[in-house]
């Protein structure tokens, strides 16, 4: 285990077991569809690439790198860093997300998209419902999980961790230094 890490909360084998899960789900509710995936940089880079190997339906992907203002000061503003390539009106679009937290960044995501003409959903790794500012319907979340600053699996502090195999807690002394 990575010495910054307090325990390890999700190991390599439950992540293979609840990626194959939602991909399942997915895979049932969009046979013989198209699907675009809309993959938010950074955190679901490495859950996304797990997840589209297990979807068998016709599948394109495209990016955005986005991030929101808090639900107390200019409700939900999202500013996009990156946006997507494609024309996403009249599409399915599923968006690949890796930890729902507040709830702002999906909310407002999710509404632009919709604006733009998708039919969106949302699939995300994991969720901390304890933390939610905002309602946001996630038809697809891997686990819920307690309201810990966790790390791995693309989930990142400070840029760090991202690359770590499992999910883990970070030792409080790692952000409070
Ligand atoms: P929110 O739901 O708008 O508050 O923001 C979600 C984003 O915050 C995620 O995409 C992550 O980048 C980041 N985030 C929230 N909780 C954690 C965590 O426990 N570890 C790492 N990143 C987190
Ligand atoms: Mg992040």
């Amino acid at each position: 285990m990575n010495k910054d890490l307090r325990e390890i909360l999700i190991t390599e084998d439950k992540i293979r077991e609840t990626v194959g899960a939602l991909a399942k789900r997915i895979n049932a509710d969009y046979a013989g569809k198209q699907l675009i995936l809309m993959i938010i940089l950074k955190g679901s880079a490495v859950f996304s690439t797990d997840l589209m190997r297990m979807l068998d339906m016709d599948i394109m992907i495209d990016f955005m790198q986005v991030s929101s203002y808090g639900a107390g000061s200019v409700s939900g503003e999202l500013v996009i860093k990156k946006d997507c390539e494609n024309d996403v009106n009249g599409k399915n679009v599923l968006i690949v997300e890796d930890i729902i937290d507040s709830g702002n960044t999906l909310a407002s995501l999710r509404s632009l998209l919709e604006e733009r003409g998708a039919n969106v959903e949302i699939c995300a790794f994991l969720s901390k419902p304890d933390r939610r500012e905002t309602e946001v319907s996630a038809k697809y979340i891997g686990m819920e999980i307690p309201d810990e600053f966790v790390v791995g699996y693309g989930l990142d502090y400070a840029e760090m961790y991202r690359n770590l195999p499992y999910v883990g807690i970070l030792k409080r002394e790692v952000y409070e230094k």
